[in-house]
């Protein structure tokens, strides 16, 4: 995500307006736009996630929040996972991401949704893996959003939570990103959740990313 200086950072709802609250909310032409400059800016970390998800063959996956469906083509082109499947509130996005992928979701291999963290429409223990990149602090309710991907995950499954580190300093048009303290109130979330393991892991990707990486 590549957003306004102003774009506010909590850990739960981001309740940015304008140009920074269609990052997480994209509608109209704005979002439009939103969702084509992700998909170029997020693509690095995107990629990197993807990575290190280390999809075994037929496994099945699952994004939250996969906002211009990058995440989704990279698994496409470079894993072999049986069940690729997507939730995500946004018909804009939803959209995009269909078009992006629409080889996939011909074959079956692809399954996108619209839903959001809260309810996803998927049935108990389908998923291996979940991951979410940039989309946990836009998560109208995180505590229940956890809970419903240990639902949905199977015994042993894992989630990567994906955040940008917290900037140095301010920069015009970049996301703050999460700081140390925010980091690690996410990792209580997850224990407090019922997870039973959080490691993290940090990456370069056009900027520090920290990736928690959870076991069910
Ligand atoms: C900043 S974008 C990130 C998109 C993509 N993952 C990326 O890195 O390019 C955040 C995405 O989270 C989605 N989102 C917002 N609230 C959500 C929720 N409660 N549950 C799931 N996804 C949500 C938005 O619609 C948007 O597509």
């Amino acid at each position: 995500m590549t957003a306004t200086s102003s774009e506010s950072h909590p850990i739960s709802v981001c309740k940015s307006h304008g140009l920074a609250g269609q990052f997480g909310h994209p509608t109209g032409f704005l979002g439009l736009l939103v969702g084509r400059l992700m998909a170029t800016k997020n693509r690095f970390m995107n990629q990197a996630v993807v990575e290190l998800l280390d999809v075994q063959p037929n496994e099945s996956i699952l994004e939250i929040g996969f906002g211009p469906g990058t995440a989704i083509q990279e698994l496409i082109r470079t894993t072999k996972a049986t069940r690729i499947a997507g939730v995500d509130p946004s018909t804009l996005m939803l959209s995009q991401a269909s078009r992006r992928n629409r080889r996939g979701i011909q074959t079956g291999q692809v399954d996108l949704k619209l839903g959001s963290a809260s309810q996803i429409p998927f049935d108990e223990e389908t998923f291996d893996k979940v991951f979410a990149v940039n989309s946990f602090h836009h998560w109208s309710d995180p505590i229940r959003g956890l809970n419903e991907v240990l639902r949905v995950l199977k015994n042993k499954g894992q989630l990567i939570l994906a955040l940008r580190a917290a900037l140095p300093q301010k920069r015009m048009f970049s996301a703050p990103g999460f700081t140390e303290q925010q980091m690690e109130q996410v990792e209580q979330r997850l224990q407090a959740a019922g997870f039973s393991e959080t490691r993290r892991v940090e990456r370069e990707a056009g900027r520090n990313i920290v990736c928690l990486i959870s076991q069910k």
